[in-house]
């Protein structure tokens, strides 16, 4: 059932391309420049004509929703807000039917979420799920939908089930950007093709698979990690920290990377590893100047950049490479190696990886 690995996550992580290929296939004729998402599709006037879209989703299916800001604002300039479901429901939201609210949910059961669309429905938005669980509270309960195709997700901490929501959010986004015309023809041939290319990208990536486990092994006894991210990866490093919480026991916040100087900074120290999140075309020069003032603090880099990279490999002390893509995906493969880093230290630690203590797949209790 395994297939081999020795838990349901490395299985799991090792699915992406599979995943995320089952996720754009049918949909996206990167030939033709055409998306075809049924839901989107009978729908294509709410969504254009939307206010603005208010995406609502817990733990890693809400970080996914971060990552979906970005990019929605990016190429379609609707306005976009991201909320955690407990928030949201309980605090009396400014939310009309003008507003368009996607769910997201691997689960498609997660209480506060499911509590959230009630809530937004009563108040006559339009309501789209993107849930992975076919058949779903959620998938039922909202008005219309786009599946992830990640297969069943078994290990606690979401790994295949990240990946495939952003794909399915990115894939709705070109849609929507083509409709309005705030993408060139040529633009979005690019990212279809692009699209196209990344899971032989995330193939490649998965190749860090031993690099990762020899830097693991140098830091399993942390007690504490940064994670430094910005643009589309700012979501990608609180995605990392939260991983090595939930099945390391490592306390890790993920912070964007310019937010550092405005506190986290006096934590850095010789025994403070910093993962940082380093993708060339991203505000490049930013994150080597963070970098700089994590190093004259003695604190430990490890940094995710792209191929090819010169200027943070003489700086940083280890770097794990990812293939080149246009930035906005760059989430797609950042998150390959952050998510084998928590998974072999806390393999390394003994910790049972595919339970971690306390958690539960889907959190049905408010
Ligand atoms: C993280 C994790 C949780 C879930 C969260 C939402 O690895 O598994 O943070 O992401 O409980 O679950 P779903 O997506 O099922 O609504």
């Amino acid at each position: 059932e395994k297939g081999g690995y020795d838990h349901f996550m490395l299985k799991e992580i090792y699915e992406q391309p599979r995943a995320i290929l089952d996720t754009f296939r049918g949909r996206m004729l990167s030939n033709e420049g055409i998306i075809r998402m049924a839901g989107v599709d009978d729908n294509i006037e709410k969504f254009l004509n939307a206010n603005r879209i208010l995406i609502v989703a817990c733990g890693t299916s809400w970080h996914a929703g971060l990552v979906a800001e970005y990019v929605f604002e990016n190429l379609t300039r609707i306005p976009v807000e991201v909320e955690y479901a407990s928030e949201f429901r309980y605090r009396n939201p400014v939310i009309t039917e003008n507003d368009v609210v996607i769910a997201i949910s691997q689960s498609g059961e997660t209480a506060d979420t499911l509590a959230a669309i009630k809530l937004a429905k009563s108040k006559g938005a339009f309501v789209f799920g993107v849930c992975n669980v076919v058949g779903s509270s959620i998938s039922r309960e909202t008005d219309a939908g786009a599946y992830t195709h990640a297969g069943p997700e078994i290990g606690v901490a979401s790994t295949k089930a990240f990946t495939t929501q952003i794909t399915v959010l990115t894939l709705i986004a070109l849609k929507l950007a083509q409709k309005k015309g705030t993408v060139s023809t040529s633009e979005f041939h690019t990212y279809l093709s692009e699209m196209d290319a990344i899971p032989a990208k995330v193939e490649k990536t998965l190749k860090s698979d031993n690099h990762v486990k020899t830097i693991s092994n140098i830091y399993k006894d942390a007690t504490n990690f940064l994670y430094l991210g910005r643009g589309y990866n700012f979501p990608v490093a609180l995605e990392g920290a939260l991983k090595l919480k939930e099945i390391s026991y490592i306390h890790a916040e993920g912070y964007p990377a310019a937010e550092m100087k405005h506190g986290p900074i006096a934590l850095i120290d010789e025994q403070m590893p910093v993962v940082v999140i380093a993708t060339r075309k991203g505000h490049y020069d930013k994150v080597v100047s963070n970098i700089q003032e994590i190093k004259s603090r003695k604190g430990k880099i490890i940094a995710v950049v792209m191929q090819g990279d010169k200027t943070i490999k003489k700086i940083a002390d280890y770097v794990i490479e990812i293939p080149e893509t246009l930035e906005l995906l760059t989430p797609l493969l950042t998150t390959i190696p952050l998510q084998l880093l928590s998974y072999y230290i806390a393999v390394m630690r003994d910790c049972n990886v595919d339970q971690p203590r306390n958690l539960a797949k889907s959190v049905t209790v408010e």
